[in-house]
């Protein structure tokens, strides 16, 4: 089935989800050669809509649509008459009116996205909405684990922190799952959704979650933006309790387990100094398989496509 958005990745079946990881593999080839340009989506245009500030996200995929030979346009919003008070349905109807191929949107309210694919034939690609859905990061997530678990059915991730705030989490978790991998959460009981979902087993405790096995520890960013109350009492506390402190990356170490993180890691929090160069670490890995993926993402998306659900 063609698909016209990528809003969030729970309605793409497995098919769908290996063919954008599949075709991700030649694209991230590209890059060891002198010429890292495919004419793919020559002719094409894509707009880069951030309401929320964005480095990984945007820049690749800025980069992404320049590999894939499309010109790029970045609205530039707090120059734009969005300071002025105009709604998000008038942006997107003066920009439609410029015949743009693909929307690259991110903004803090959950379901933006979806409201801006209904109201537009180009394709909308869901770059992170409010604490619902991030799915390039879910797909990304999945391409790097694939590379060190090429069969990652039956591996252990450990997602630890603020998984109730987390996008990051909701779209990892959904792709994980999907390729069989065990999931668990760790972190602070206000942190954890109190009914995770079916078959993801939740941890408080460091320690336990350990003792479970996991092959892999994803830590997510501790999001102070999206906390209107205190979930825990400090973060000096929230490292030493859940973070990855200087002895708890050796113990990583000694047992063979992978670190992943989507950025941006608030140091001294979630991981302390010396995780940045940790041999397992696997974060400036997700950062550049993020552009590959999205190559994909852009490539295997049909703008003006009528998908079965809507015909
Ligand atoms: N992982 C992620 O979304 O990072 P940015 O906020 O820098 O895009």
């Amino acid at each position: 089935m063609a698909r016209k958005d990528l809003l969030e990745l729970a309605p793409l079946d497995r098919e769908e989800i290996d063919r954008i990881l599949d075709q991700a593999v030649p694209f991230k080839e590209l890059f060891t050669r002198s010429v890292k340009k495919v004419p793919a989506l020559k002719g094409k245009s894509v707009l880069m809509l951030f309401y929320e500030p964005s480095t990984r996200t945007h820049s690749s995929f800025e980069v992404a649509a320049k590999r894939l030979s499309a010109d790029v346009t970045n609205f530039d919003v707090p120059h734009s008459s969005v300071v002025k008070g105009e709604s998000v349905r008038e942006t997107v109807e003066t920009l439609q009116a410029m015949r743009t191929d693909y929307i690259v949107v991110r903004h803090g309210r959950s379901g933006l996205p979806e409201m801006i694919a209904r109201q537009t034939r180009a394709s909308v690609i869901n770059a992170g909405d409010g604490a619902h859905a991030h799915p390039t990061q879910g797909l990304l997530d999945a391409f790097t684990l694939k590379e060190v678990f090429p069969d990652p059915a039956g591996k252990k991730v450990l997602i630890v922190g603020d998984v109730l705030h987390s996008r990051v989490a909701r779209s990892t978790t959904t792709i994980f799952r999907r390729l069989g991998v065990e999931v668990a959460f760790l972190g602070p009981g206000s942190l954890l959704p109190k009914h995770g979902a079916e078959g993801v087993r939740r941890f408080t405790n460091y320690a336990d979650a350990m003792a479970w096995g996991p092959d892999t520890v994803y830590l997510l960013r501790v999001q102070m933006e999206r906390q209107d109350v205190q979930y825990f009492p400090s973060l000096r506390e929230y490292h030493r309790v859940y973070g990855i402190t200087t002895q708890r990356l050796r113990e990583l170490d000694d047992k063979g387990i992978y670190l992943m993180h989507p950025g941006p890691v608030n140091r001294g929090v979630e991981l302390c100094d010396e995780a940045m160069d940790y041999r397992r670490s696997l974060i400036n890995r997700q950062v550049e398989n993020g552009i590959a993926v999205r190559m994909s993402v852009l490539y295997w998306l049909k703008p003006g496509a009528v998908t079965g659900e809507e015909a």
